[in-house]
């Protein structure tokens, strides 16, 4: 073995043709959405994380469900998990999410409730405080709120399957996801407060709707800091409706993260796909994304790109009843795939 003394440390360049891995290609953080789990039981998906990513986003460890599912009992065990590993390896940990709308993400005891605003107003400060002071100073970036609008620029009042109530709006109006960053603000005023949405990049009416919000905000002097931009999306994905919106979002100022990024080369589920040619396209898309950020996104406004997910053998897409797609970086048998590459190039060149 040889070791490197300061003077024959190569520089940063000949370190990357030794191994580039995403996150030494890139100039801002590339993140990961991780499994607290599969952190503890599978050591190859722990070692991608440790080697490729220098940011986590809690999957879903800290969503309502997760930590709070039952009235006044609250569960940290998972997060505080993954805060745990990130800290050993010294990765940033971003906190998902505080108030979202949908079924998955919330416990019976919400998705039932059937007593008073008044009373509805304290559980959900309480939740968003309690969460948010748990993590001081070991988690400085939270996505508040989730999904607030629909892709007709309105604020949801179902859930995203149309079944149920958006019990947010039912009990607290159209204001919810205002207060929501005030509370998170009072419980941690150094945090990084973000609003995460997916289709903006789909939906002009939807940006339009959570650009207004933002100015609304600043007018308000409610206290937000940056925007998720999901980015689900897949080989069908219009660069130019990428752009239009990537351009509109950064003139709010804040900080821009790609916060869910996975690219399905089947969304269709066609039959008989020419897997080279998607795959292809796949790539295009990603050095395409990963470019325009390092290029076109102003360096104060970079907080990074996060894929959802590690591997396609995890990824939430391919957890869906029926879906075998390829929409992440590693693929099934976690080695690096075509457009791992491709990615790299986009930050690189
Ligand atoms: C997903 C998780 O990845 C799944 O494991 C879970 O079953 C459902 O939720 N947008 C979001 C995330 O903001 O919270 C969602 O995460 C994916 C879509």
């Amino acid at each position: 073995m040889v070791y490197l003394t300061a003077a024959t440390k190569p520089d940063k360049m000949e370190q990357d043709e030794v191994e580039s891995t995403l996150k030494s290609s890139a100039n801002f953080p590339i993140g990961a959405a991780v499994n607290p789990d599969l952190l503890k039981r599978d050591s190859l998906y722990k070692l991608i994380v440790i080697k490729e990513f220098n940011s986590i986003t809690t999957e879903n460890a800290l969503k309502w469900a997760s930590v709070h599912p039952e009235p006044g009992k609250y569960n940290f065990s998972k997060a505080d998990s993954i805060v745990a590993f990130a800290k050993r390896y010294g990765i940033r940990v971003h906190g998902h999410v505080l108030i979202s709308v949908s079924e998955g993400s919330l416990p019976k005891w919400i998705k039932e409730y059937s007593g008073d605003s008044t009373k509805m107003e304290k559980i959900f400060k309480d939740h968003i405080q309690t969460v948010i002071k748990r993590y001081k100073g070991e988690i400085h970036s939270w996505d508040v709120v989730n999904e607030t609008f629909d892709d007709k620029g309105l604020i949801r009042t179902k859930t995203q399957s149309n079944k149920n109530d958006n019990i947010w709006y039912k009990y607290l109006g159209k204001d919810y996801t205002a207060r929501a960053f005030k509370y998170a603000n009072e419980a941690d005023p150094k945090a990084l407060l973000f609003y995460n949405d997916n289709n903006q990049e789909k939906s002009e009416r939807k940006l339009e709707a959570i650009l207004n919000m933002i100015k609304c905000f600043k007018q308000e002097d409610i206290p937000i800091h940056g925007i998720g931009i999901q980015m689900h999306t897949d080989v069908y994905m219009s660069k130019p409706d990428f752009i239009n919106a990537m351009v509109k979002v950064l003139k709010s100022n804040l900080h821009i993260h790609i916060s869910e990024l996975d690219i399905r080369i089947n969304p269709k589920n066609e039959i008989g796909i020419d897997s080279i040619k998607r795959f292809k396209i796949q790539g295009e898309l990603f050095r395409f994304i990963s470019n325009f950020y390092k290029k076109d996104v102003p360096y104060n406004q970079q907080f990074g790109i996060t894929f959802w997910n590690v591997t396609d053998k995890d990824s939430w897409i391919n957890n869906k009843k029926g879906i075998k797609d390829n929409c992440l970086l590693f693929d099934y048998n976690y080695r690096k795939n075509q457009s791992y590459k491709a990615f790299i190039e986009g930050l690189t060149k």
